[in-house]
């Protein structure tokens, strides 16, 4: 089956008590059990729940994995992979990760006795010099947050692999219509469903999905023992918000490639941060890994120029955190997504404090580029 028909068949099956077409909401916290001790599938929400299982359903086929976890948010999932490692264990992560997941590691996992570095993964070398004997974990987000930078999941896979790593990939910003990392190699892929899986910022979710069957077993002993799953009202409005994943992530991709093309030519823009522009590395590998180049962009202004004119002069594009809606949104990473990373770091991995983060939408591409050009026009 391809992609658009597995994201509309995959989850929902015939209801055994009504024959709904699609797996209704069953909202309940537990079920009555037939007979004492006989291990019904459906014991308590916190483990089960037919409307959850319908969307990981879903998910687990779009990923081309086996099993698939819903979670409340995207955090809770990564929180989830990370509750893999133990005390003296030691993390490689990608040095433009997502400030959340920064935050986690370095403030959370840290009193946990969890230990992490932070690298370019894409440079092998780099990444064969930071594993330690004690790393048990690689892990990547490609593309990056918010410099769209790849790494080749292929090429760090093997090398985690040949040192009995875990390797993770963040898959939020390509979305598995572009992009399945399970394919090349990865042993755990996970989302922030809040972003292209949900794509109309109204819900907050994470998503797990593995092919191996001891991960998925003990990817469930964490969802079960600690509990941020995602709710049988937001596991339904997910699963019917993948069966338009296809048609959205199009439009992205186009509207995304149209407007880095016009900002790439425009005099008060100096850069673009974008891997589907030819010349460059990023582009090489993801024109390898990826199916489209997903709809996020970043930019820097020609020095100078006043970034938050710029930002509050738009008006189509919401001046807001988040990405992967069907609407276009517009944010500055230093001051918003990325500020809980500190100053000299975010500074050291490339990310300026003049930097803009774009999230393009579905809406006409011709009214996307004429709200830019009237923007940039102001300055
Ligand atoms: C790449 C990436 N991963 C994970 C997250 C965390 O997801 P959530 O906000 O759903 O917890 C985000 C949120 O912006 C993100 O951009």
């Amino acid at each position: 089956m391809k992609f658009e028909t597995k994201a509309i068949h995959a989850g929902d099956q015939e209801d055994p008590l009504t024959g709904a077409v699609v797996t209704p909401i069953y909202q309940t916290s537990t079920y009555h059990q037939k007979e004492l001790g006989g291990g019904a599938k459906y014991e308590y929400t916190r483990g089960e729940n037919p409307t959850r299982w319908a969307l990981e359903r879903t998910m687990a086929t779009l990923e081309n994995g086996t099993d698939g976890f819903a979670f409340s948010s995207g955090m809770a999932a990564i929180h989830t992979a990370m509750s893999l490692l133990k005390s003296g264990d030691h993390i490689v992560m990608a040095n433009d990760v997502y400030g959340g997941t920064f935050r986690l590691v370095d403030k959370i996992l840290s009193q946990l006795g969890i230990t992490y570095s932070m690298i370019d993964t894409n440079d092998a070398q780099a990444l064969e010099a930071a594993i330690q004997e004690n790393t048990k974990m690689v892990y990547l987000e490609t593309p990056s947050n918010p410099l769209l930078h790849i790494t080749d999941i292929k090429k760090a896979s093997e090398i985690g692999h040949n040192h009995h790593s875990l390797v993770v990939v963040d898959n939020t910003f390509a979305s598995p219509y572009n992009q399945n990392p399970l394919d090349l190699g990865a042993d755990i892929v996970l989302h922030s469903g809040t972003k292209y899986l949900g794509g109309h910022a109204d819900l907050l979710s994470g998503i797990i999905v593995v092919k191996d069957a001891q991960l998925a077993e003990s990817i469930k002993l964490v969802q079960m023992s600690i509990g941020a799953v995602l709710s049988p009202q937001d596991s339904y409005l997910l699963n019917r918000s993948l069966k338009t994943l296809a048609l959205r992530v199009e439009k992205h991709n186009k509207n995304a490639a149209q407007l880095a093309d016009f900002l790439n030519r425009h005099e008060k823009i100096a850069k673009i941060y974008y891997p589907g522009l030819p010349g460059t590395q990023d582009y090489e590998i993801a024109e390898r890994q990826m199916r489209g180049y997903g709809g996020m962009l970043s930019l820097e202004l020609v020095e100078g120029l006043d970034v938050a004119k710029f930002v509050e002069g738009m008006e189509l594009f919401a001046l807001a955190e988040s990405l992967g809606g069907v609407e276009s949104l517009i944010e500055v990473p230093a001051v918003m997504t990325h500020a809980s990373i500190p100053r000299e770091i975010r500074l050291e991995n490339g990310i300026k404090d003049e930097l803009v983060r774009v999230s393009v939408g579905i809406e006409d591409i011709d009214d996307l580029i004429a709200d830019m050009s009237q923007a940039l026009d102001r300055l």
